[in-house]
């Protein structure tokens, strides 16, 4: 049965709507209704077979989708956004070399290739000093009077520290590392009213950057992934331009969607005080996936039909655009008790915001989970009595949810 509350021309890549509310409440009327829904868009590139894309918004969609790749592939680009006369074939064509784009065999292979460094128990030996920096994050914010910006005082550092660490970028260029990771990803944004141009420039110098990198660690190998994948790279495993494109995924991807948890997340906290406290308390290790679930950073991602099948009582078609909205699946009720409580003792919690659980779910899961856990014990110990000053200045993205500024007071 057709949705009957959702306007004709109703997009959810529309930049405008994350920035006004979330969670869509379309996303319940679609659930209920008309749970694969086809929504057209003006404008196309060549790859798809025709203007628009499903829009899939049950959990157990999301996760059929997410965990059969021979029927959904990510060959055609991931990222759903609105095609448009700025978006060029060259630039789709070229980020089939990230491995969020590839299908097996080659993602398979390359992601072989990192696995390793991102176990939880390669995560774990992290945890030491992930904690002192996150100690030192809070009580560095801790002595600011007056309104402070939580997200470039607090949430962005610990995942640009991180993710940095783990790469192997030295200290004094890390904030590089952060200005072209945001160019990368804000090109919708008229705050920083930056052009796919400019990101596109942000990639370019960004790989270039990891190239000398990879250069310098061929004579002095050191422990980092840029050695390991330099490694791979001899072995004949990984060729140069897969290594440029695999540091930029990890740049963007260590560092947007982390910071954007936890600024969700502590918001989140100062809107429900019940929780804060609770938190301060007892310190649940089921906060942080709960904070996912709640601030879902990545709403969705896409997939390409590699044949006519049926989904959810709709017919799909072969070079059809597939949309898995894990920010509308994370509010299933059919999976969720109240799923529009905040609730951080919430167990079990099987929401999607690190993906669907197939072959490409989120590889930083582990680190993302610490890092989360850290910063909020931090700022539990070191500013208590954090107050809102303000409302979340929203990121303007088809498929981020993002905050880029959050004002706080430390009370
Ligand atoms: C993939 C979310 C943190 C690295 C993904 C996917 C999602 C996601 C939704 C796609 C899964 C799929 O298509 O099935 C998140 C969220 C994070 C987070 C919400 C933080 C709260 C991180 C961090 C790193 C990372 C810290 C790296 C250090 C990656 C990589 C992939 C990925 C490399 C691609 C995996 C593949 O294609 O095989 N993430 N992520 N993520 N994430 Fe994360």
């Amino acid at each position: 049965m057709p949705c009957p509350a959702l306007p004709d021309g109703f997009d959810f890549t529309d930049p405008d709507l994350l920035q006004a509310r979330v969670p869509l409440p379309e996303f319940a009327e679609l659930r209920r209704a008309e749970p694969v829904r086809w929504v057209p868009q003006a404008g196309n590139i060549a790859g798809f077979r025709d203007e628009g894309y499903w829009a899939v918004t049950r959990h157990a969609d999301v996760k059929y989708v997410s965990t059969h790749p021979e029927l959904f592939s990510s060959y055609l680009n991931t990222a759903i956004i609105r095609f448009n006369e700025h978006i060029e074939r060259g630039a789709i064509d070229a980020q089939r070399l990230i491995l969020l784009n590839m299908d097996p065999p080659e993602h398979t292979r390359v992601r072989q290739i990192v696995q390793r460094i991102f176990t939880p128990r390669a995560i774990r030996a992290l945890e030491d000093r992930l904690r002192e920096r996150a100690h030192n994050i809070a009580r560095t914010a801790r002595r600011r009077s007056g309104p402070f910006d939580f997200v470039t005082e607090v949430a962005c550092e610990l995942p640009l520290q991180a993710i940095a660490e783990l790469i192997g970028i030295p200290q004094d260029d890390r904030a590089k590392i952060f200005d072209w990771s945001n160019k990368m990803i804000a090109y919708d944004d008229p705050e920083y009213a930056i052009t796919e141009e400019v990101g596109a420039e942000s990639a370019t110098e960004l790989i270039a950057y990891a190239m000398n990198m990879a250069a310098d660690r061929k004579g002095c190998p050191a422990k980092d992934i840029v050695t390991t994948l330099v490694a791979a790279e001899d072995e004949g495993n990984l060729n140069s331009d897969e290594f440029g494109f695999f540091v930029l995924m990890l740049a963007v991807a260590g560092n947007e969607t982390t910071r954007n948890a936890i600024t969700h997340g502590m918001h989140a906290f100062l809107t429900h005080p019940d929780q804060w406290e609770l938190y301060k308390r007892t310190r649940p290790e089921t906060a942080a996936e709960e904070i996912v679930r709640w601030a879902t950073p990545v709403n969705a991602f896409q997939r390409t039909a590699t044949q006519d099948l049926e989904l959810g009582g709709s017919r799909i078609r072969k070079g059809d655009r597939v949309g898995i909205f894990y920010a509308a699946a994370n509010h299933d009720p059919e999976v969720f008790t109240d799923p529009d409580t905040f609730d951080i003792m919430r167990d079990p919690n099987p929401h999607l915001g690190f993906g669907g659980g197939g072959p490409h779910y989120c590889l930083g899961k582990s680190l993302a989970v610490l890092e989360i856990d850290l910063i909020f014990n931090a700022i539990a110990d070191a500013l208590p009595g954090l107050t809102l000053a303000g409302d979340p200045d929203r990121l303007r993205s088809a498929w981020i949810n993002g905050v880029k500024h959050l004002m706080v007071e430390t009370g």
